[in-house]
C-alpha cells in the first residue's frame, strides 16, 4: 500500500488543470450498457474507480478500450449472460457506484441482479430511493442473500418523487426511464452538476430527456438507444481541492478546465474567508494574502457546499483566524480526518455532525492515516502545510478519485513523494 512523503510548509503557487470528473465519469460508462453501438467517452480521469468499473463492465460483456487519443471506447462484445450475477459481492464491495448498473441493465435486458453495496467508512449509504424509482417504473425488486434483483418486462413511464436528494438515485432511475414506455417526471431529483452532464451523454444517444440539474427532470421513453461521442465534465471536487490548498497555504494557484458556476459554492465560502477569487478566460484564480478568516460551514445537495469538499475546508480552518462550525448534513461519519488533523496540532472538538475548528493553530508533520477519499485529501493538504515531515498511510484511498496528485503538487511547488509500503 502506497503512503506519500509529504515536508512542509510549502506555499502553493501556478497552474493546475483539472481532470474529468470521476463522478461523472461513473454514470457515463454505465449508461454504455443502453446499446449496443460504440459510445466513446474523453476526458475521463485515469483514476481506480473508472479502473474498477471498466472491469465490471467487460465482467458483463462490454469492451472497454483506451484509443490512443485518450478516449475510452466501450462496446458491447459478447452478449450478456442472463445466468451470471451481473455486479458480484466482490466487485461492488470494492466500489458502491458499481450499483450504477442497476438501471441500464434492467431497462435495456429486463432483468439485473447486482450485489447490495454495503456501507462505507463515511456512512450506511442505502440505495431504498433507488428501489423505489425502479419500482415506480414497474420493475419489480427482490432483495435475497445480500444481492438485490429487479425484473420487468417493460418499464412503464411514471411519476416518483425522491424522499431525498439522490445523486447516485437519481442517475440509476434515470437510466431506467430512457427506455420506459411513455413519459417519466422525476421529482426532488439531485441537482448536481454530474447528473446533468448525464442527461447530456443520455440526450446525445438519443434519449429524450428536459430539466436535468434541476429539481425536476422530464423523460420521454424512447425504443432504443444508440452510440454517442461525449467529453465528460471537469472535477470540481478535485479541482476544489487545490483551490483551497491555495488559501490553505497562502499561495496562488489557477485552476485550469474548471467549470465556475460548479465551484460556486465553495468560491463563495472562499471570499467569505478572505481569499481573493478571480474568474476569468484563464481559468478561477484564488490567491491568499494576509490572515483568512475563519466561517462556518454547512454541507448541503447542490448548490449548497459539496460534502466532498467539507474535510480539504476544515484543514483550511485550522488555519484562519477565529471559531468555526462545521455542520455535515450528509453523511454520519464524515468527520475522520478530524482526529488526525488534531494528531497534526489541530484544534478540533467533533460533537456528533458538528465539529468546532479554533484557528490559526501551527501544524507539525506526523504520521496520518487516510481512512476514505476526501480525507485523504485533507490530510495531504495538511501535510504541505505543516511543519516538517508527514506521512500520509493508505494512498489507495486517494487514488480512488485523484489522477496524478503528487505530480500536480509538486508542479505547484510542493515536495510531496510516492512510496512503495516497502520503502522507508
Ligand atoms: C454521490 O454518492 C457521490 N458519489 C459521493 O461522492 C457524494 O459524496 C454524494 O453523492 C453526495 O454528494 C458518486 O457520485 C459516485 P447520495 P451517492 O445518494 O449518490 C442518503 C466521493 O467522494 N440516501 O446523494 O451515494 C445517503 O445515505 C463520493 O466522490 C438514502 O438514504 O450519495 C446520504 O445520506 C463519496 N437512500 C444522502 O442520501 C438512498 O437510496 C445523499 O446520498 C440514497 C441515498
Amino acid at each position: 500500500m502506497d503512503k506519500f512523503h509529504i515536508v512542509g510548509p510549502s506555499r502553493l503557487a501556478g497552474r493546475v488543470k483539472a481532470s474529468g470528473a470521476k463522478n461523472a465519469a461513473l454514470p457515463a460508462l454505465a449508461a454504455t450498457l443502453l446499446t449496443e453501438a460504440a459510445t466513446e467517452l474523453h476526458n475521463v480521469p485515469r483514476v481506480r474507480d473508472i479502473r474498477t468499473l471498466c472491469k465490471l463492465l467487460e465482467h458483463l460483456g462490454m469492451g472497454c478500450e483506451e484509443r490512443a487519443d485518450g478516449a475510452l471506447v466501450l462496446q458491447r462484445f459478447q452478449p450478456i449472460e442472463a445466468s451470471a450475477d451481473d455486479a458480484p459481492y466482490d466487485l461492488v464491495k470494492t466500489m458502491r457506484a458499481s450499483v450504477l448498473v442497476l438501471g441500464p441493465l434492467l431497462a435495456r435486458y429486463g432483468h439485473a441482479r447486482v450485489s447490495l453495496p454495503g456501507g462505507c467508512a463515511i456512512g450506511v449509504r442505502p440505495i431504498d430511493q433507488h428501489l423505489k424509482g425502479l419500482e415506480a417504473l414497474g420493475a419489480e425488486v427482490r432483495l435475497s442473500h445480500g444481492y438485490v434483483e429487479t425484473t420487468a418486462s417493460r418499464l412503464v413511464g411514471a411519476r416518483f418523487r425522491f424522499d431525498m436528494p439522490t445523486v447516485t438515485g437519481t442517475e440509476n432511475v434515470l437510466m431506467a426511464a430512457v427506455l420506459a414506455q411513455g413519459t417519466s417526471v422525476l421529482e426532488n431529483c439531485a441537482r448536481e452538476p454530474e447528473v446533468a452532464d448525464l442527461a447530456d451523454l443520455l440526450n446525445a444517444m438519443g434519449a429524450r430527456i428536459s430539466g436535468a440539474g434541476g429539481e425536476t427532470i422530464e423523460v420521454e421513453g424512447v425504443r432504443e438507444l444508440g452510440g454517442a461521442r461525449h467529453r465528460v465534465i471537469p472535477d470540481r471536487i478535485e479541482g476544489g481541492t487545490y483551490l483551497i490548498g491555495a488559501a490553505l497555504t497562502g499561495g496562488d494557484v489557477t485552476l485550469e478546465d474548471a467549470h465556475a458556476a460548479d465551484l460556486a459554492p465553495l468560491l463563495d465560502k472562499l471570499a467569505e474567508v478572505g481569499a481573493q477569487i478571480d474568474v476569468g478566460p484563464a481559468g478561477i484564480r484564488v490567491c491568499a494574502v494576509g490572515d483568512l478568516r475563519a466561517a462556518d460551514l454547512t454541507t448541503a445537495p447542490h448548490p449548497g457546499f459539496p460534502t466532498d469538499l467539507q474535510a480539504q475546508f476544515m484543514a483550511l480552518l485550522t488555519q484562519t483566524h477565529g471559531v468555526a462550525t462545521i455542520r455535515e448534513t450528509i453523511f454520519e461519519n464524515r468527520f475522520q480526518h478530524a482526529p488526525e488533523l488534531m494528531r497534526m496540532g489541530a484544534d478540533v472538538h467533533v460533537d456528533g455532525g458538528s465539529a468546532r475548528i479554533q484557528g490559526p493553530t501551527p501544524l507539525a508533520g506526523a504520521n496520518v492515516m487516510a481512512t476514505d477519499l476526501r480525507a485523504s485529501a485533507c490530510l495531504v493538504l495538511a501535510g504541505v502545510v505543516a511543519q516538517g515531515e508527514t506521512v500520509v498511510e493508505r494512498i489507495y484511498h486517494l487514488d480512488r478519485g485523484y489522477e496524478g496528485m503528487e505530480l500536480k503538487l509538486q508542479k505547484l511547488g510542493a515536495q510531496v513523494a510516492r512510496r512503495a509500503a516497502s520503502e522507508a
